[in-house]
């Protein structure tokens, strides 16, 4: 019989996370016994802790989420390069761990969750600009998958200026001239671009509630709402919430239209229907998307098996 699987989920305050029900809905679609837990850790040692039982072979995969996730890839071994970033190693704070020939290895899913969850779309990211509000540890994994996947140009605002320069000079070190940083703040530049891509905690953990909207709109009323309701531009959200989240619900307040499209297909099979129109506007329960396909394929990488990502983000949508 089938030794049942140990996973789980590192981070701090992270008993509302939905990868408990992402995952045993991939452990029912794979048809293997298992649990995953979650293991609130108060501080750096206590994960250290958590990673030493994988080492020991008492835990078989774990996600790592804030605030370990770069501690989770200095602690590893090896880091796992990615098919689509042929053009150069690009590391990033790891969010899924697992031993592989006594190796505790490190990877990033949430850029294959964001490029899944826009293919899943029908998004072309080819010859597309993108801004990227934020260059924490989720920016800096999409901002590698959008020129990867052939976005033309990635400007990253950023509050803090340091990060996104940061970022910008990592980025154009595999992508030359790619990437470009973008004061947080100034509006000029930003009227024609055609994807936002919101990683920010702006909102983080908040519903859309009109006080809350009140000061996102202060904090981001620099941002040229005008010409985006006139040429909406694609807005995929990270964050996620129960109906639309902060932002989402401030650009509808702005004028952008709402698509509340999901992916149709996995990504193996996701492919750009020729016959369709891309979505515009605000792409509605993205963030929860983007989470189910990096849930996928951290369960791929643990198990070796693939998991219809659809059907897990079945078990996380509102009903
Ligand atoms: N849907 C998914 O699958 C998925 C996957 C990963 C992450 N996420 C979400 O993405 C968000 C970012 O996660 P992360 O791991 O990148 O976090 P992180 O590493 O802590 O980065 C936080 C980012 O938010 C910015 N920020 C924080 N407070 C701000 C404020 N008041 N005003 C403007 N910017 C602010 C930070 O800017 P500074 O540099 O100035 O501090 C930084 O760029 C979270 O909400 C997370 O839940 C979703």
């Amino acid at each position: 019989m089938t030794e049942p699987l140990r996973l789980g989920l590192i981070g701090t305050g992270i008993q509302h996370s939905l990868s408990p029900r992402l995952h045993a809905a991939a452990l029912v679609l794979a048809d293997l016994p298992g649990s995953y837990e979650l293991f609130d850790c108060a501080d750096a040692s206590a994960a250290q802790a958590v990673f030493a039982r994988l080492r020991r072979g008492e835990l078989d995969g774990v996600n790592v989420t804030t605030p370990f996730k770069a501690l989770a890839l200095q602690s590893a071994d090896a880091w796992l390069r990615t098919a689509r970033h042929k053009a150069g190693v690009f590391t990033q704070p790891a969010n899924t761990l697992f031993m592989e020939d006594n190796r505790l290895v490190a990877s990033s899913t949430d850029g294959h969750g964001l490029v899944a969850a826009l293919l899943g779309a029908q998004v072309d990211l080819v010859g597309k600009r993108v801004l990227l509000l934020g260059a924490g540890g989720a920016a800096q994994a999409v901002a590698a998958e959008l020129l990867a996947l052939g976005a033309d140009q990635v400007r990253v605002a950023n509050r803090t200026p340091d990060a996104a320069a940061a970022l910008v000079d990592r980025l154009n070190t595999v992508w030359p001239r790619s990437a470009i940083a973008h004061a947080w703040g100034e509006s000029r530049g930003l009227a024609g671009v055609d994807v936002i891509v919101h990683a920010t905690l702006l909102g983080h953990g908040q519903p859309p509630t009109p006080d809350v909207l009140a000061d996102l709109a202060v904090q981001l009323g620099w941002l040229p709402w005008e010409a985006w309701a006139a040429r909406p531009p694609l807005l995929a959200d990270l964050l996620y919430a129960a109906d639309l989240t902060p932002l989402q619900a401030l650009a509808q307040a702005r004028g952008l239209p709402v698509d509340a499209r999901l992916g149709e297909a996995p990504i193996e099979e996701a492919r750009i229907h020729p016959e369709r129109r891309e979505p515009k506007g605000i792409l509605q329960y993205f963030g929860q998307a983007m989470l189910a396909h990096q849930a996928a394929r951290a369960f791929q990488l643990w198990t070796g098996q693939r998991v219809d990502a659809l059907r897990m983000l079945a078990a996380i949508l509102p009903r």
